[in-house]
């Protein structure tokens, strides 16, 4: 009596762990092999007529952020257009090229009216990220400035709450100084604010000889070269993985058909 009730409850015992331990497995291994095909044909980032079928490092909406690195999230607007936020700033993103690496995007607060009572300098300071592409240049733009100033350059008239001022905007070979990125003049204005802001050399050209109107330049945009791990990434796709980041959204991952990997889907030969 005594030995075949031992054996019952074992009996018992040893299947429902077995059960629970092979479900707990079939569950974790379920989670990666989706994580794995949702980053794949189902949640391509797409909005508006810029951004179509993005993949990593790109995510947002319906696109799981593990589909792609952190800081490149990308909302959609309107259903219209995405913007994108660098160092705390707005942009509206322009076009994105995956296999150049290069996004191009305006500013926001400038996007309808240069004439705006919030000026701010942009701070996109190069990064492992990010840097300016090398067709990039500095405009900068001089708010409420003396007539002296204006007189001489090409000029514009703000009015930001009922009140008229009178600005212009130069590049730095203008003021007789060398072009160095986008560094900032160094003899001081009188003017009482001023901003820089990265345009396309071609845009700075056209708008100097007054081919191109300020706000049509600054509509122009500028283009930024992004680097989210794009070597891990290469050895990850060349495995037949896909690239993405951990729950963490540190990490980068690599997703394989069969779970996630630091590295590379080392079945499939590569590394
Ligand atoms: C994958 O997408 C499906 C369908 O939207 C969703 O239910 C599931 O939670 C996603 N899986 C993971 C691991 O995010
Ligand atoms: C994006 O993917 C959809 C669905 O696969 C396809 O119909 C469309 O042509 C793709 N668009 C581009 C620009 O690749
Ligand atoms: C993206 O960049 C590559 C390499 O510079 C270029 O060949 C391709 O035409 C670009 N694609 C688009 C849509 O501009
Ligand atoms: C932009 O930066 C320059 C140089 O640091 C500074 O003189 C100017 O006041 C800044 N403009 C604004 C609006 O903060
Ligand atoms: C703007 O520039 C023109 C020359 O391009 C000059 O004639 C005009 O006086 C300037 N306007 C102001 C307000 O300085
Ligand atoms: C203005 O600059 C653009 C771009 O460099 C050039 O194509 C155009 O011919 C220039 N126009 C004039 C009037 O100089």
């Amino acid at each position: 009596m005594i030995i075949s009730k031992f054996m019952n409850s074992k009996l018992f015992i040893l299947p429902t762990i077995l059960i629970i331990f092979i479900t707990s497995i079939q569950t974790c291994h379920g989670q990666f092999e989706e994580q794995y095909y949702n980053c794949t044909s189902n949640y391509l980032y797409t909005c508006g007529q810029v951004a179509q079928n993005l993949t990593y490092p790109f995510w947002g909406g319906s696109r799981p952020q593990y589909c792609g690195h952190p800081a490149f999230e990308l909302k959609c607007q309107d259903h219209d257009y995405p913007t994108f936020n660098i160092g705390n700033h707005e942009f509206r993103v322009l076009g994105i090229n995956l296999s150049s690496y290069r996004i191009s995007i305006a500013r926001l607060d400038l996007w309808e009216n240069y004439c705006t009572p919030d000026l701010s300098n942009i701070t996109l300071s190069p990064s492992d990220l990010f840097r300016y592409n090398d067709m990039v240049r500095g405009l900068f733009i001089f708010y409420n400035c003396t007539p002296e100033m204006t007189r001489a350059f090409p000029n514009f008239t703000c009015n930001v709450d009922g009140r008229e001022s009178d600005g212009f905007y130069t590049d730095l070979l203008l003021l007789g100084q060398e072009v160095e990125g986008l560094d900032w003049p160094a003899n001081a204005m009188s003017c009482s604010q001023m901003i820089a802001v990265p345009v396309m050399r071609v845009a700075l050209n056209e708008l100097l000889n007054k081919t191109l109107a300020l706000q049509d330049a600054l509509k122009w945009g500028f283009e930024v070269q992004y680097d989210a791990k794009t070597a891990d990434c290469l050895r990850c796709e060349g495995s037949g993985g896909i690239c993405g980041s951990d729950s963490t959204g540190i990490e980068f991952i690599c997703h394989c058909r069969d779970g996630t990997r630091r590295g590379t889907c080392q079945n499939s030969g590569h590394g």
